[in-house]
């Protein structure tokens, strides 16, 4: 498994150093401009983790092509400079858990605009339809004329990575939108519960979810007291964190199939964290949303990391314990439903609505859908922005965010096993 999604990777690697070149050209040349979206294919894995696509074919008596429309401009990215260097540092960091020195190219490609409103409502609408088939209740209509009634693969058992692809047209631009936690939250569930809980404590978890001794953890790491096996923590993100894996097939594949496209990645949640640790990785734009503090994780998987990340963005509000990172603690909601939320570090620049503030909202879990941030945050004009002349809150590094903060991470020699009871 470990092997195959390495070479899955490598081929991923090399079609993105030999594409995205074609389709660049024309999107410079106009900085600031619109396009035009339709959904292309139903993405799932099947439990053999093998990527499924599911052509949607729009409805019969409809030849529209009317959808979203999503105002991009240019954003400069990092890609490593050779496809050696980073294969190496890659490597490293798989067989050693090591982070190696890169040098890394900037390119120019076009991205969302993520200071548009309507903008980043299209996108947030595309994350939504990520969780849901085409027509069942809550997708959201992208475009009235399509109306895919089709048996897509989602077989029912499916549990794992699940989206939506969007595509333009002209195949210039293409919209990778990856499914978040169905869960337990909110009260929904799903054949993916209990897959996106392992993940979600895995990779935002400040040591295995061991949030108290009653806790079934995710990893052997814990070594007693607030001490946590930081060389154990990264085998064990780099061994099983399936979803980021995934998640790097399944862009190669999207590479296979739009060799000369711009990709972009966006996602929800778990779907936003996954989304942003590819950006990282490919050097595609991304906007996240509400998306849990993902910074840790890339650092524990030692994804090489380019000297700018200001082609990933986040947007999220005040009132969304977990993308704020405050969902923790034993009587957290977030602990009582199984998940340890406990990161807040997000990388990139994030666009914050500050609910709290601005509409007195009380920080609660169930800010957290998506549905919810797009009916009650990104539909209306923001007036705290609108009051400074701009559409959306300003975009800005997370400058002196810790978290954490009251474990002792260590290379501790011992073996980890001798130590836990
Ligand atoms: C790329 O852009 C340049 C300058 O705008 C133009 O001269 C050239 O023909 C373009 N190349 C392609 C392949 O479109
Ligand atoms: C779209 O699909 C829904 C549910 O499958 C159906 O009720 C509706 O009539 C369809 N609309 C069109 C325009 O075909
Ligand atoms: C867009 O890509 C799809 C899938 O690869 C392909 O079937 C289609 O012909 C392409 N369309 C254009 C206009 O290039
Ligand atoms: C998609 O990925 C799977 C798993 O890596 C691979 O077996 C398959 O050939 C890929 N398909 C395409 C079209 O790239
Ligand atoms: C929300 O922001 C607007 C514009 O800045 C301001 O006029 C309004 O008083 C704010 N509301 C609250 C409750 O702070």
């Amino acid at each position: 498994m470990l092997l195959s999604t390495w070479s899955g990777f490598l081929s991923a690697l090399l079609a993105s150093f030999t594409s995205h070149r074609g389709g660049e050209n024309a999107s410079l040349s106009s900085s600031s401009s619109a396009l035009q979206f339709e959904l292309r294919h139903y993405h799932a894995v099947s439990p053999a983790a093998q990527v499924l696509f599911h052509d949607a074919r729009p409805h019969a008596q409809s030849l529209s092509h009317t959808s979203h429309t999503i105002r991009t401009r240019s954003v400069k990215t990092h890609r490593p400079s050779t496809l050696a260097a980073f294969a190496h540092a890659r490597t490293r960091s798989i067989r050693f858990a090591e982070s190696v020195y890169l040098d890394w190219d900037e390119d120019e490609v076009q991205g969302p605009n993520i200071e548009s409103r309507e903008t980043l409502l299209e996108l947030a609408k595309m994350t939504n339809d990520a969780y849901l088939s085409p027509g069942e209740s809550g997708w959201y209509d992208l475009g009235n004329e399509w109306n895919v009634s089709y048996p897509f693969g989602w077989e029912p058992d499916a549990d794992g990575f699940r989206g939506h692809v969007f595509a333009t047209s002209d195949n210039s631009t293409v919209v990778l939108s990856i499914k978040g936690t169905s869960a337990g939250f909110l009260g929904g569930g799903g054949p993916t519960t209990k897959k996106d809980k392992f993940n979600d404590n895995l990779l935002f978890s400040c040591c295995c979810a061991r949030i108290d001794w009653t806790w079934t953890v995710v990893c052997d790491c814990y070594l007693g007291g607030w001490k946590c096996d930081k060389n154990c923590l990264e085998e064990s993100l780099i061994e099983e964190s399936l979803f980021y894996s995934i998640g790097t097939n399944l862009y190669n594949n999207l590479t296979y199939m739009y060799p000369e496209s711009n990709i972009w990645v966006i996602g929800h949640s778990l779907g936003g964290a996954l989304a942003s640790m590819l950006g990282v990785t490919f050097g595609v734009p991304v906007v996240a949303i509400e998306s849990p503090g993902e910074k840790m994780a890339a650092r524990r998987l030692h994804l090489p990391t380019p000297p700018e990340v200001q082609h990933i963005t986040h947007v999220y509000h005040t009132a969304d314990p977990i993308a704020m990172g405050t969902c923790n603690g034993v009587l957290s909601s977030c602990a009582l439903g199984g998940y340890a939320m406990e990161s807040r570090c997000h990388l990139g620049l994030s666009v914050v609505y500050d609910t709290v503030s601005n509409l007195s909202w009380a920080v609660d879990i169930r800010t957290h859908g998506i549905v919810n941030v797009i009916e009650k945050v990104l539909s209306q004009p923001w007036p705290p922005s609108v009051g400074v002349g701009r559409e959306v809150p300003e975009a800005k590094p997370e400058e002196d965010c810790v978290e954490c903060y009251s474990w002792d991470f260590g290379d501790h020699p011992f073996k980890k096993k001798e130590m836990v009871l």
